[in-house]
Parts: structure tokens; sequence; C-alpha cells
């Protein structure tokens, strides 16, 4: 059997990943580099991106830590040059990094939780998305791009997430209009919808690790959430050459919640 520590599928390429000091993009991140990618991680916190770097290095890979805010363009291209000036190019993007904040009805929800949400989720994805393609464009090669949206927009319902579904909905609306805009330049892009993920954000206000276990048991026709692994291998399908015709899909990784 073939495993991903077998699979070279990112050798000599360069992959950026937003939000890789924990959850998803950590996982994503350390399985670009497993096969073979040198890894550009970024978030506003330098202390788990370089915790994501060291277990990256650990395991025999490379990978460089930038801080950085998605939700400023300047900070959003200043990693992309970063990654080009130590790598030598950009191959692949995750555009992962976003916030939660909800879980009252949305007439509860403060002004500045949606405007969060709205800066970091949405305008993130899109600035990401600008720096990336322009850098991705100009390589004979071009690029691929998955953005990480979730079942929560175009995809399912959920009381008190009206908010971050909206945002949501927009990276799943933004993913197929770039793709179609920017496929001709060589660049493919792509999102993934994660249902509840083995991270803090899918757990209920006070809820235990334990609890939300049983709660998925009763609710979810898979019986479990998905690991951060399982939605990284997805993520990477879409960003390697095995998907080389994919573009502009939205793949759902659920659990079986939205089926
Ligand atoms: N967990 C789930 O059940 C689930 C389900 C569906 C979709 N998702 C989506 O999956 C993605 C990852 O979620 P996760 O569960 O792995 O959560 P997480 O562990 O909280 O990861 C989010 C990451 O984004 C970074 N980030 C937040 N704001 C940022 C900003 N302005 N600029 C740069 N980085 C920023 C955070 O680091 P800093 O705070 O240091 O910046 C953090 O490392 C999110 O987009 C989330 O909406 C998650």
């Amino acid at each position: 059997m073939t495993t991903a520590a077998h699979r070279t599928r990112f050798t000599d390429r360069t992959a950026l990943v937003t939000g890789a000091g924990s959850g998803i993009g950590r996982a994503v991140a350390l399985a670009l580099a497993t096969e073979g990618a040198n890894v550009v991680v970024t978030g506003r916190r330098r202390e788990p991106l370089d915790e994501t770097v060291a277990l990256i290095e650990e395991a025999g890979g490379k990978a460089l830590a930038v801080a950085a805010d998605v939700s400023r363009a300047a900070d959003v291209r200043s990693v992309v040059a970063a990654a080009v000036d130590r790598f030598g190019s950009l191959d692949v993007a995750v555009n992962n990094a976003g916030v939660f904040r909800g879980g009252d009805p949305l007439a509860d929800l403060p002004e500045e939780d949606w405007h969060t949400q709205l800066g970091i989720n949405v305008t993130g994805v899109f600035l990401a998305l600008q720096a990336e393609i322009r850098q991705m464009r100009t390589q004979p090669t071009g690029g691929a791009i998955v953005n990480i949206a979730s079942v929560f927009g175009v995809h399912g319902r959920h009381p008190g997430t009206a908010a971050y579904a909206a945002t949501k909905a927009a990276v799943s609306v933004l993913t197929r209009g770039a793709a179609l805009d920017h496929i001709g330049d060589g660049v493919r892009i792509n999102a993934v919808s994660p249902g509840a993920v083995d991270t803090p954000m899918s757990l209920l206000p006070g809820e235990t690790e334990a609890a939300r276990a049983e709660r998925a048991k009763a609710t979810l026709p898979l019986g479990r959430i998905s690991g951060t692994e399982e939605v990284a291998a997805a993520v990477l399908y879409l960003a390697s050459d095995d998907a080389a015709s994919v573009v502009g899909t939205d793949l759902v990784v659920d659990s079986g919640a939205t089926a």
C-alpha cells in the first residue's frame, strides 16, 4: 500500500499555508512537507508557527514561518514575497486562516464580531488570492490554490451561525469565480468544506471532547467527526496534479452531515 509518507507529489514545490500554527492548517502544512514541499507557514502569532516549523524540520522537511495578518494586504503580499525569496516560487497555497464568532441568534451578535469574521474569513481569503495569483500567473508552471470554506456555508445550516455561515458561503462562491477567472493563467483554484473537525472550533461552549464525541455518535451518519489529517488529505488531493482537471469545485468532508 502506498502511504502518504511514500508519496512525493509536492517535491521541489513551495507551498504557503495560512493559519498554520494550529488545527487544520498545521495538519495541512505537515502533510505537504511530508510529501516533499517547502512550506511557508503564516498566522498572527509567532510562537505556534515556530512550533509547526519545528515539527516539519524534525520530520526532515523544510519550512519558514512568517507572522502575518491575512486581513491586511501588505502583510499578505510580504508573505508571498518571502516564500518566493526563500524558495524561488509559489506553487501551492492553502487559505485556511479563519475564525468563528457566534452561537447566539443573529440579532444578538455584536457588530464587532460580524466585522471580525468578514475581515478574516472573506477579505483575508480575497487578499490572499490576489497576492498568490499575481505570483503564480508569472510562473510557467502556474499554481494550485485551495480555500477552506465550511459546510455551514452553502451546504448546510445550523442555528447560531448565520454570520459565520455567510462568510463561508462567500469563500465557496469566491473560489468558483476566481477559478473561472484564472484557470486560463494556469492557476487552479478549489475549496474544501469541512464539517466538524477535531479542533476546539467544533466544541460547543463548555463542551468536553468526550461530550462532542457522544454528540457526533448520535447525530452524524459516520458517527464521528473528521480528523485534521483527513481534511488535509482532501486539501492535498486538490492541490496536487492528481486533481489537474478539477477546477472551481468545493469538496465536502463532513462525516455525512449534509449527505
Ligand atoms: N474545526 C472545524 O470544525 C471547522 C469546520 C469547518 C471549517 N473550519 C475552518 O477551518 C479553518 C481552520 O480552523 P481550525 O479548526 O483549524 O481552527 P484554529 O485551530 O483556530 O485555526 C485557525 C488559524 O487561523 C489563524 N488566524 C486567525 N485569524 C488570522 C488572521 N487574521 N491572519 C492570519 N491567521 C489567522 C490562527 O492563528 P493566529 O490566531 O495566531 O492568527 C489559527 O492558527 C478555518 O477557516 C475554519 O473556519 C473549521
